[in-house]
């Protein structure tokens, strides 16, 4: 049972969670976690928030499932992801079940397969949230997390298996858990 103090808490949470969902800051918010409630009480303020989440993990299953990416993204899609022309998604593909909108695949970029985009995060000691873009042309390599807040540029290559937690420039080729530079992609002078 929440005390005065901890629903005031709460609401304070909340309306932070609203405040920057309705933005569009690449900056990505950072509460911390207090102890007196769970995480899907700031998360999913409503009954109607929770039953929408379910849906939504729901259908990002079922897309996971389909064999084909354009029915992947008709699906990914119809919840608020934006994805360009040329896109492809391939098998397993998680994009964040419960901030689907929260990711932006551009024109022509492919996501391999198992790559993972985390739009969300709750540790022990805090919630995030940050917008993800993958870049134009751009390659995500099979078996890859994208961090929450991290924007990939444009014909990056991202390289088997790594963990990318920081934007990564135009051209270049990462790799690695984390995620490293090893061809920037830039002619020698
Ligand atoms: C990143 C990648 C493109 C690099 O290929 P490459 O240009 O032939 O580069 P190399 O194999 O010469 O590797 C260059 C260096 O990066 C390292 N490296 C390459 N891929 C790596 C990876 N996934 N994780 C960690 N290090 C990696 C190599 O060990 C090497 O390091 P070294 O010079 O210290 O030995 C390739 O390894 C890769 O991961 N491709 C993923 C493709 C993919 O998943 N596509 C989507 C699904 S089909």
């Amino acid at each position: 049972m929440l005390n005065q103090q901890d629903k005031q808490r709460l609401g304070e949470d909340r309306q932070l969670v609203r405040r920057w969902l309705g933005g569009d800051t690449a900056e990505p918010l950072v509460i911390p976690r207090y102890q007196a409630y769970q995480p899907w009480e700031v998360l999913c303020p409503s009954l109607g928030a929770k039953l929408r989440g379910n849906l939504r993990a729901l259908m990002v299953l079922l897309a996971n499932s389909l064999p084909i990416s354009s029915w992947k993204i008709a699906i990914y899609r119809l919840l608020g992801t934006k994805i360009g022309r040329g896109v492809y998604i391939g098998p397993s593909v998680l994009i964040d079940p419960l901030y689907p909108e929260l990711s932006t695949l551009r024109d022509g970029c492919v996501l391999g397969i198992g790559c993972r985009l985390f739009a969300h995060e709750i540790t022990a000691g805090n919630l995030r949230l940050g917008r993800i873009v993958i870049g134009a042309d751009s390659v995500v390599g099979a078996y890859t997390t994208v961090r929450s807040g991290v924007s990939v540029g444009n014909s990056v290559t991202i390289g088997f298996n790594s963990f990318v937690n920081r934007d990564v420039p135009n051209g270049a080729t990462v790799a690695g858990v984390p995620a490293r530079i090893i061809n920037t992609g830039q002619e020698p002078e």
